[in-house]
């Protein structure tokens, strides 16, 4: 595990999203894998202004994102689809034919995740994932549990998710209790994982990922045996690990 310690977000943001810009260049037709949540915004805020100012090319990029909240439709401001529409999408030269989420809405949950699973396998894997990482430690929506999963499954959000996630809904009660997600071995199939994190919230979560033993109930821990893992983190969330 690589761990680049920056001095905070704009930091972070940066050196993100200039390994980024390197996959795109290195490999025009590459698959990105991309995340929701407020820790990736300032990421592709640089993609979307080179994209724009210096004419970085999306145009043969796919993208497979981690995870979607179930029950919720594709326009519903919450929807990781809307989400990434709204701070992505929209706003770069990616063809949208070419980016994929888990279908919120589909009624056969098992149906839908092995659709996913095989059009991220048809895709030949993700290139580069991109991830944040929860305060406890979740990746996609991978919470703490007794055993890693494999492929996409519908999993049941903690109660520390829900309460974390509820200050972007009107009221907690509106936190959808469920959601789609890759799974640890999806994640790990990735050729290159790359994961940032910032501010105190998160240094439970970062120290459980570098310093504590592999254990789902720490489900980012799964990275420490990553071939290719590029940790970008700032001093507050590195702040358990450097003492
Ligand atoms: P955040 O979420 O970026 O909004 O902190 C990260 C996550 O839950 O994976």
């Amino acid at each position: 595990m690589r761990v680049i310690q920056v001095k905070n977000y704009d930091e972070m943001s940066l050196k993100a999203a200039h390994i980024i810009r390197a996959q795109v260049e290195l490999k025009p037709d590459c698959v990105l894998g991309f995340a929701t949540g407020s820790t990736p915004l300032g990421t592709y805020a640089n993609l979307v202004k080179w994209c724009k100012e210096d004419g970085l090319d999306f145009s043969q990029v796919k993208s497979v994102n981690l995870d979607e909240y179930k029950g919720l439709p594709k326009d519903h401001d919450q929807s990781y689809a809307y989400f990434m529409d709204k701070n992505l999408f929209s706003q770069i030269n990616i063809d949208k034919a070419n980016t994929y989420l888990p279908d919120g809405m589909c009624v056969d949950g098992d149906a839908e995740c092995k659709r996913y699973d095989e059009l991220i396998k048809s895709l030949g894997g993700a290139d580069l994932q991109l991830l944040g990482i929860g305060n406890n430690g979740h990746i996609g929506f991978n919470e703490p549990a007794d055993c890693f999963q494999n492929g996409t499954y519908c999993v049941e959000l903690t109660e520390s998710t829900i309460e974390a996630n509820s200050r972007l809904f009107e009221k907690k009660e509106d936190v959808p209790r469920f959601a789609f997600s890759m799974g640890s071995g999806t994640i790990m199939s990735a050729k290159r994982v790359l994961l940032i994190a910032n501010g105190k919230a998160k240094a439970e979560a970062i120290k459980g990922l570098m310093a504590g033993p592999i254990t789902p109930g720490c489900p980012a821990s799964i990275l420490q045996m990553h071939p290719d893992c590029t940790v970008i983190v700032d001093d507050e969330a590195m702040s358990l690990v450097t003492g």
